[in-house]
C-alpha cells in the first residue's frame, strides 16, 4: 500500500501538520509507504483550463499542464490512499487545497458523461483544522464542505473527513490582536479534545490504508 500524506498549511509545524503527521504514523502502523509533502513548498497554479484534457487525440485522466503539481498528481493516482490536511480559510480549504484538487480532478472528469476516467482506487481522508467550535462546524460548514468531499469520489475510494476545531492559532494570545479568543479556553481544548483528535487522524490514517 502507498500513502500520500499532504499538509495543505503555509505553516509546517502548526495544527494541520502535527494531524498529518499522526495520520502518516497511522498508514505506517499497518505496513503503508508513505510520502508526506509540504504543499505550501511547491510552485504551481490551479487548473488552467487549456483542456487539453478533454482533446480527443490525448490520453484521458492525465493534467497535461506542467509544473510542481505534476509528479504530485501522479504520484496521487498512483497510491492507494490520499491523507489531506487543510486549515478553514474563510469558510474553505486553502486556496492551494483547491487548486490541487482542480488540477487532480478536472483531468478525470468526463464531459461526456460525467463519469470519472480514472480506473484505480484511492481512498481518501481529509482533514480539516479551525478555529470554529464544532457545533458551528456542524450547523454552518459541515454541508457546504460536503461538495469538496464529493469532488474526491471521482478517486473511486472511500472519502472520509474530520473535523479538529477550535484549534490554537498561536501560542501568546496575548501579543496578538484577538480578544474575539479566550487562551483559556483555547489551551483547555488543546489538552481535553486534541489529544483525541490526533488519535483520530491516527485511526483513520491506518482504516485508509488497510
Ligand atoms: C486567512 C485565514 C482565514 C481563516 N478563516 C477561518 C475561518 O473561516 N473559520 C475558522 O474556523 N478558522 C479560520 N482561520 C483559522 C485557521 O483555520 C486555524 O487557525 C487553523 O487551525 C490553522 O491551521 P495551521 O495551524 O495548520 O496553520 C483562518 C486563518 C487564516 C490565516
Amino acid at each position: 500500500m502507498k500513502t500520500i500524506v499532504i499538509n495543505a498549511s503555509p505553516r509546517k509545524k502548526w495544527n494541520t501538520a502535527e494531524v498529518m503527521q499522526a495520520a502518516q504514523k497511522g498508514a505506517e502502523s499497518v505496513g503503508a509507504e508513505t510520502e508526506y509533502i509540504n504543499l505550501y513548498d511547491l510552485v504551481f497554479k490551479g487548473c488552467r483550463s487549456c483542456l487539453i484534457c478533454k482533446m480527443k487525440d490525448k490520453t484521458k485522466g492525465k493534467c497535461y499542464w506542467r509544473d510542481d503539481l505534476t509528479p504530485l498528481i501522479e504520484k496521487i493516482l498512483d497510491a492507494d490512499a490520499l491523507l489531506i490536511g487543510t486549515p478553514i480559510y474563510f469558510g474553505e480549504p486553502t486556496s492551494e487545497f483547491r487548486a490541487l484538487v482542480e488540477r487532480l480532478i478536472f483531468c478525470n472528469l468526463s464531459y461526456d458523461d460525467g463519469s470519472s476516467y480514472y480506473s484505480g482506487k484511492v481512498n481518501v481522508g481529509i482533514f480539516y483544522t479551525m478555529n470554529a467550535p464544532f457545533d458551528f462546524f456542524e450547523k454552518n460548514m459541515k454541508d457546504s464542505l460536503a461538495s469538496t468531499e464529493f469532488l474526491f469520489s471521482f478517486l473511486n475510494g472511500e472519502v472520509v473527513s474530520y473535523p479538529i476545531c477550535d484549534t490554537l492559532q498561536v501560542h501568546d494570545y496575548s501579543k496578538y490582536n484577538m480578544a474575539g479568543f479566550s487562551q483559556e479556553l483555547k489551551e483547555k481544548q488543546l489538552i481535553l479534545q486534541y489529544p483525541k483528535d490526533i488519535e483520530k487522524a491516527f485511526e483513520i490514517g491506518a482504516e485508509l490504508s488497510k
